[in-house]
């Protein structure tokens, strides 16, 4: 089969599309066919070798741990009773520390499979489980984010950032955007509480202290200690953007009891479930900015490096065959 694949942590050019064999579901595993996968920040940090010291990699490995797809094989212990068939249309965010989506055939923990949303397309579902995933775990499991809560998303005109207010908003949080001149029509339009310009001093910008800010830019520790003076006390910072180049670490201010909390997103096949459920009904919209052969992945990987590439970019593989649907909804 054809795999992305890197030996050497590097820059984009490590990607090499190779020829591979085809691999085998261990037991408790599903064999997916491909259908998508889809590019996150994060696959780069690993690429480079960023992420050696907390997530550790064994190469060769294969990027994307975002996939949709088809069941091909069971592993051994995987039947019926799991509601998990030959043919079934599934979506997984894999192991992070195992080899990704950018492939033929890709292996997942039974475990880790949800259900996929009926109204859009397989390949446009690649898009949700990481960036979904990391906004839920920031907003709720770790930003303990309930109703009449003010919440600032600091990065909210990105990826992780639309969904972070979409969900939010759903939970009726007052809902304040930190977000680029360029994002400000966005976010409005997805409907927002209050839109702050980050290039401006958030501290003056901000009516009232908040009980969440969510990071989602590219922040050094300076910029992120600014952000703990706009927490009540008592409250959270919560920082998803651990994983690039400034490597920042969220602050806690113990003389106020606000705790500084680091997010790495983990897989969660109950959570996906809830968000696919979401798109089902229409509360969650998925973003895709635009889509590409698998070949091109590490062209893919290069213009991300440079800037050039915004937005949410799934991965074809295989072009969806027609399935039946498992799970729920
Ligand atoms: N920890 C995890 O498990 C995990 C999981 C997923 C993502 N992440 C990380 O979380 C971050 C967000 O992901 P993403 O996919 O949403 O990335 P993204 O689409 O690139 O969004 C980042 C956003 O931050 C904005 N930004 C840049 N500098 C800023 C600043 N100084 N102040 C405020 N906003 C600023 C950018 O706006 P402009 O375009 O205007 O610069 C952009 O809208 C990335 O670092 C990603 O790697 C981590």
């Amino acid at each position: 089969m054809k795999a992305v694949r890197y030996h050497d942590f590097g820059g984009p050019e490590v990607l090499r599309c190779e020829d591979v064999e085809r691999p085998t579901p261990g037991a408790g595993q599903v064999r997916i066919q491909v259908t998508a996968t889809s590019f996150n920040g994060i696959d780069a940090a690993l690429r480079a070798g960023r992420l050696q010291g907390s997530l550790p990699l064994r190469l060769p490995h294969t990027p994307g741990p975002d996939v949709t797809g088809t069941i091909d094989a069971l592993g051994e212990g995987v039947d019926d009773e799991d509601g998990l068939r030959v043919g079934d249309a599934v979506i997984a965010l894999l192991p992070m520390d195992g080899d990704g989506g950018s492939a033929e055939y890709a292996i997942a923990p039974a475990q880790a499979l949800a259900g996929v949303p009926r109204n859009v397309p397989l390949a446009e579902a690649a898009a949700l489980p990481l960036v979904g995933l990391t906004a839920w775990q920031a907003l709720f499991d770790h930003g303990r984010l309930v109703a009449g809560q003010r919440v600032l998303i600091h990065g909210a005109g990105g990826v992780v950032g639309g969904y972070a207010v979409q969900l939010a908003r759903e939970v009726r949080a007052h809902v304040i955007a930190a977000v680029g001149p360029r994002d400000v029509g966005r976010v409005c339009a997805v409907g927002v509480d209050e839109v702050i310009d980050h290039t401006t001093e958030l501290t003056a910008a901000l009516s009232d202290p908040v009980d969440l800010v969510v990071n989602l830019a590219p922040t050094t520790s300076r910029q992120l200690a600014a952000l703990l003076p706009l927490v009540r006390d008592g409250g959270r910072l919560v920082n998803a953007a651990v994983d690039t180049a400034f490597g920042a670490s969220a602050p806690c201010d113990e003389s106020r009891g606000v705790q500084g909390i680091d997010v790495f997103v983990r897989s969660d096949a109950d959570q996906l479930a809830d968000l696919v459920a979401r798109v089902c009904t229409g509360e969650l919209l998925l973003d895709v900015t635009r889509r590409v052969a698998l070949a091109d992945l590490p062209a893919l990987h290069a213009q991300a490096e440079a800037g050039t590439s915004p937005g949410k970019v799934v991965v074809l593989v295989h072009p969806a065959p027609p399935a039946r649907e498992v799970g729920n909804p």
